[in-house]
C-alpha cells in the first residue's frame, strides 16, 4: 500500500532540510533530471500550452503551512516540466540552442550546493581563482592572446552593457561617472556604432548607458549582412563633423539572424585610428573559434577591447553563463569600483575582488560548472561537436540549394541555415511585391506547420525584408537524423502551398 506523503520534523522545526532528507530528496531528484534528459526527445519540442494555462493551475495565495516534498515533485513532473518549452530537445533547432549539458548540470548542482558568491576573494577565495583559471582557460581555447583579462556575466546583454559603459568611461572631458550626463554644458551627444544587423541588446545597452537609442547609428551591411567598413568611416567623419563624440563600435561576429560576421580587423583598424573602443559580440559565433579551422573569419577580434563569448549557447552550459574577456581590467575597475567600509578586506589590493569589475555585488559561482564541462569533454570534444554541428548545417544548406523549390538567403559560416520556399516556378518574380508578400506567407504558414508537428521547433527572421526560416544546429543530442527528419517535415508542410508541387 502507498503511503501518504508526510511533512516531516524538520520541516515543523525552525533549521534547514535534515540532510538525511536532504540525501534522499537529492537522490530523487537526480532520477527525475535524468529521466527527463533519457526522454525529452520523445516529447512535443512546444507544449500544448496557452497562455494563462498555468497561472489557472496554480493557487495565487502561497501555503502558509509546509506541504510533503511527495506532492511539491508531484506537481513538478504533472505541470512544470511538460509544459516548458524543452530547450533540451533535439528537435529544437529555433533561435540559437541553449543546451545544458550532464557535466554542466552537475556542475550546477555543486554550485548550488556551496552557494559560493563570487563577489569579494575574502568571500570566495578559490572561486574567485578558479573563475581567473577558467576565464583563461577558455581564452586559450578560442585562440585569444593573454592580454585578455576577463570575467564571467550572466547574458551577453550584461557583458556588452558593462564594457559600453567602460568604453563611456574611457572617453576623455566625460566623467560621467562622477559628473553623470545631464545638466551639463559644452558635452558632444554620445555615439555609438552597430550593423543594422547588431542585437537589440547593443540598444538595450545604449538605453541605460545614457547614449539613446538616436545615439545608435546603424551602419549599412553588405549584401552578405557583414558591416560595411567604408560605410563605418564615413559616418564617424560625418559624425565628428557635426559634433558628436563618437566613443564605441561593436561588431558582430554571428549576427543574430543569419550568422554573419562582421570584418573585425577592418573594423579594428578605424577605431585604432580613432581612437574608439572597439566591443566584439560573438555571443553565438565565438564557440567556432574553438576550432582552428574556423579562426580566419575571426581575424582581428584580438585587437577588440572587449569580447563577448556565451558558454550558455553554444557551448552546452547551463543558462547563464558569458564570459566576458578585456584587455584593459583597469577601464572597468575605475567605472565600477566603489568600496564602502563594509567590502573592506585585506586582500583588497592583493586579490581579485570581482564585484568591482561590473555591476552586481553579488555574483553565482558560474566557473565551476564550466570548469567540470571542460575537463569532462575536454577542450578539443568541445570543438568536435561544434565542427560537427557546423557540417550538419553545411548539409541541410546542400539539401536546400540543391532543391529548385527552396532558396538559401545567406551563407553559412557557423551552423544556422537561413532559407525559404520559393516555388521554381516564381524564380526571378520575387520582387515583385505581390509575389513577395505571397512567399511570406507561404513561408510563415510553412513555419506555423512544422512547429505544429511537435518533432522541431524552427524559427524565423527577416533578411533583406523577406520572411526567412532558420534552423539552427547546437545540441550535442541533435543528430544527423534528426537534422534529415527536419528537412522532411520542412518540405511535408510546404506540400500544395506557392503553386510549386
Ligand atoms: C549576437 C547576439 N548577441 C547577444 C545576444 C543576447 O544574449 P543574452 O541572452 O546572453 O543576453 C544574442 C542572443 O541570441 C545574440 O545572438
Amino acid at each position: 500500500m502507498k503511503s501518504e506523503p508526510k511533512i516531516t520534523s524538520s520541516q515543523l522545526g525552525i533549521g534547514d532540510m535534515d540532510p538525511a532528507e536532504f540525501r534522499a530528496a537529492a537522490h530523487r531528484v537526480a532520477d527525475i533530471v535524468a529521466d527527463y534528459l533519457e526522454t525529452v526527445g520523445s516529447r512535443r519540442v512546444l507544449p500544448d500550452f496557452r497562455p494563462g494555462d498555468g497561472k489557472r493551475r496554480l493557487p495565487e495565495e502561497p501555503p502558509a503551512s509546509p506541504e510533503p516534498l511527495e506532492a511539491i515533485l508531484a506537481d513538478y513532473l504533472s505541470l512544470v516540466e511538460p509544459n516548458v518549452t524543452h530547450w533540451q530537445h533535439p528537435g529544437f533547432l529555433a533561435y540559437f540552442s541553449s543546451v545544458a549539458s550532464g557535466p554542466g548540470i552537475l556542475g550546477e548542482w555543486l554550485a548550488a550546493g556551496l552557494n559560493s558568491n563570487v563577489m569579494l576573494w575574502r568571500v570566495a577565495p578559490v572561486s574567485t581563482e578558479l573563475e581567473q583559471v577558467v576565464v583563461g582557460w577558455l581564452r586559450r581555447m578560442l585562440g585569444l592572446p593573454a592580454s585578455f583579462d576577463g570575467m564571467f556575466t550572466d547574458t551577453a546583454s550584461t557583458s556588452s552593457l558593462t564594457s559600453i559603459l567602460a568604453a563611456r568611461h574611457v572617453l576623455p572631458g566625460l566623467d560621467a561617472r562622477r559628473e553623470g550626463l545631464s545638466g551639463r554644458e559644452g558635452l558632444g551627444r554620445l555615439r555609438l556604432y552597430c550593423s543594422t544587423e547588431a542585437h537589440s541588446s547593443i540598444e538595450r545597452a545604449a538605453i541605460v548607458a545614457g547614449v539613446g537609442l538616436s545615439g545608435v547609428r546603424r551602419v549599412p551591411a553588405d549584401s552578405e549582412y557583414r558591416m560595411r567598413p567604408d560605410a563605418l568611416a564615413s559616418a564617424i567623419a560625418e559624425d565628428r563633423a557635426a559634433g558628436w563624440w563618437p566613443f564605441c563600435v561593436v561588431a558582430t561576429l554571428g549576427t543574430t539572424s543569419s550568422t554573419s560576421v562582421d570584418p573585425a580587423d577592418a573594423i579594428a583598424e578605424i577605431c585604432e585610428r580613432e581612437k574608439l573602443w572597439l566591443h566584439v559580440d560573438a555571443a553565438y559565433g565565438g564557440a567556432a573559434a574553438l576550432a582552428e579551422e574556423y579562426r580566419p573569419l575571426f581575424r582581428g577580434w584580438e585587437r577588440a577591447d572587449s569580447i563577448v563569448v556565451n558558454p550558455h549557447k553554444w557551448m552546452f552550459t547551463p543558462f547563464d553563463a558569458s564570459l566576458l574577456l578585456f584587455r584593459r581590467p583597469e577601464a572597468y575597475r575605475d567605472a565600477f569600483r566603489l568600496v564602502p567600509e563594509y567590502l573592506k578586506t585585506p586582500e583588497g589590493e592583493i586579490a581579485r575582488n570581482f564585484n568591482e569589475y561590473g555591476i552586481p555585488l553579488g555574483r553565482r559561482f558560474r566557473a565551476l560548472k564550466m570548469w567540470m564541462m571542460i575537463r569532462w569533454f575536454g577542450a578539443g570534444g568541445i570543438a568536435a561537436r561544434v565542427r560537427e554541428h557546423c557540417r550538419r548545417a553545411r548539409e541541410l544548406a546542400s539539401w536546400i540549394d540543391a532543391d529548385p523549390d527552396w532558396e538559401r538567403l545567406a551563407p553559412v559560416p557557423f551552423a544556422t541555415v537561413c532559407f525559404r520556399r520559393r516555388p521554381a516556378a516564381l524564380r526571378g518574380r520575387e520582387g515583385e511585391p505581390a509575389v513577395a508578400a505571397d512567399l511570406d506567407r507561404t513561408n510563415e504558414t510553412i513555419l506555423e506547420r512544422v512547429n505544429r508537428t511537435g518533432e522541431v521547433f524552427l524559427s524565423h527572421t527577416k533578411l533583406a525584408g523577406r520572411y526567412t526560416l532558420r534552423v539552427a544546429i547546437g545540441n550535442p543530442r541533435t543528430t544527423g537524423a534528426h537534422v534529415r527528419r527536419c528537412w522532411e517535415i520542412l518540405r511535408e508542410a510546404a506540400e500544395g502551398e506557392g503553386g510549386a508541387a
